[in-house]
């Protein structure tokens, strides 16, 4: 039996006044989330850290791990628990063994936290950086056009976001990463806007890199994300910062400077982490999880056309027109800057945003949201003009 909405929207107190549609900015807080949180400070503040620590120190991260390896369709132990997404990019980027004048291809759609990464690694290791000019009009065939002509011999990795942060695009990632194998390079994949907004399957994905956030579709704490590393990969990816968690086990290094990582993705974790993060994350997952996390994709992806076909019904709203999308929808409006639109709109009780190049309106539509915020925002744009 599917859920029911209106409990659903209880457990997410943020929804109660607004049209709550800046999921991909930040999703609202879980009640479970924010009740484990609220716990492990209070046993902190109370017992003490080290009283406080025992078994679930250990056992939290790793069911959060399993977790986050049913998120992304693969196993535990190609997951690491990282802060954000940017840190698994970063991760991603930085291990991999350059030469100077090896290349890597990104495009014009990337957010910061994919393509600094890029920048910095470029910059310090004397690589080429290709960006691929993605626009408006192009559809699958030419996004893979236009990477197949910018990947050469010397590509070491392909960057890309799996969901476009701008205009909501969804990157053909597997048909990406077989362009990128064929020349002997590897994919990283930035999941900040797909991440519990749509099915992930690393297992059959080609992807060798996902990287993804708590903060955003998994409506969880900020300071937690998840980077997934393919079995396969883990040796053609060097561990940039290593610390104890990064060990086999405690005693697993010399004087002579052997370290011996696990076999897994663990390796790529470091020092002490902020437990009540890991622990209200690991309780909203639960609490996803016990309503089903094929019924928020499905439903993300229903209120998501709803959304469509609404904005589009208005005669003032250009959206863009993209051949797939998860959570996200842009547009323009006639006569109204986007900046203004999302003041407006905000005053109006309707949470959205804009983004910049192309200068775009963005609405994240999510399981929880209802016909009813889609009402209260095509609404409020029909009174902007
Ligand atoms: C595509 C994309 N990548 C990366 C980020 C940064 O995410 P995080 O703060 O989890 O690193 C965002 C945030 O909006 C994003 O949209």
């Amino acid at each position: 039996m599917s859920p029911n909405l209106t409990a659903v929207r209880n457990e997410l107190p943020a929804l109660q006044d607004t049209a709550y549609l800046n999921t991909g900015s930040y999703g609202p807080l879980s009640r479970a989330a924010a009740k484990a949180i609220e716990e492990e400070n209070r046993q902190q503040l109370e017992a003490g850290r080290l009283t406080s620590m025992g078994e679930s120190a250990q056992s939290i991260p790793a069911s959060l791990r399993a977790g986050f390896a049913r998120v992304l369709g693969c196993d535990a132990d190609e997951v690491a628990l990282t802060h954000h997404t940017t840190d698994g990019m970063n991760i991603a980027t930085w291990g991999i063994q350059y030469r100077p004048g090896d290349e890597i291809v990104t495009n014009s759609w990337e957010h910061p936290g994919g393509l600094l990464p890029v920048f910095a690694a470029a910059r310090r290791f004397d690589l080429k950086v290709r960006m691929v000019d993605l626009s408006l009009e192009d559809d699958e065939e030419s996004i893979l056009t236009k990477f197949d002509r910018a990947i050469g011999p010397r590509t070491r990795l392909v960057s890309v976001a799996h969901v476009s942060w701008k205009t909501g695009t969804i990157l053909p990632i597997d048909q990406l990463a077989e362009l990128v194998h064929r020349r002997g390079g590897l994919l990283a994949v930035d999941g900040a806007q797909s991440g519990g907004a749509m099915r992930l399957e690393m297992s059959s994905s080609q992807a060798d890199f996902y990287a993804i956030p708590g903060q955003k579709w998994l409506c969880g704490p900020e300071g937690i994300g998840a980077l997934y590393v393919d079995r396969e990969r883990t040796g053609d990816l060097l561990q940039t910062y290593v610390g104890y968690p990064s060990l086999r086990d405690g005693g697993a290094y010399d004087e002579t400077g052997i370290f011996l990582p696990p076999a897994g993705a663990k390796r790529y974790e470091v020092g002490t982490t902020y437990r009540p993060a890991i622990a209200g994350m690991w309780s909203g997952l639960q609490w996803l999880e016990r309503l089903g996390l094929d019924w928020v994709y499905d439903r993300t992806q229903k209120i998501t056309e709803f959304t469509r076909t609404a904005l589009s019904a208005v005669p003032t709203v250009r959206l863009v027109h993209t051949p797939t999308h998860a959570g996200l929808t842009s547009f323009t409006i006639d006569g109204v800057s986007p900046a203004e639109a999302v003041d407006q709109l905000a005053k109006a009780g309707v949470l959205i945003r804009s983004v910049p190049d192309p200068n775009l309106i963005r609405v994240s539509s999510h399981f929880f949201n209802d016909e009813s915020d889609i009402e209260k925002l095509r609404a409020g744009i029909e009174n902007l003009t």
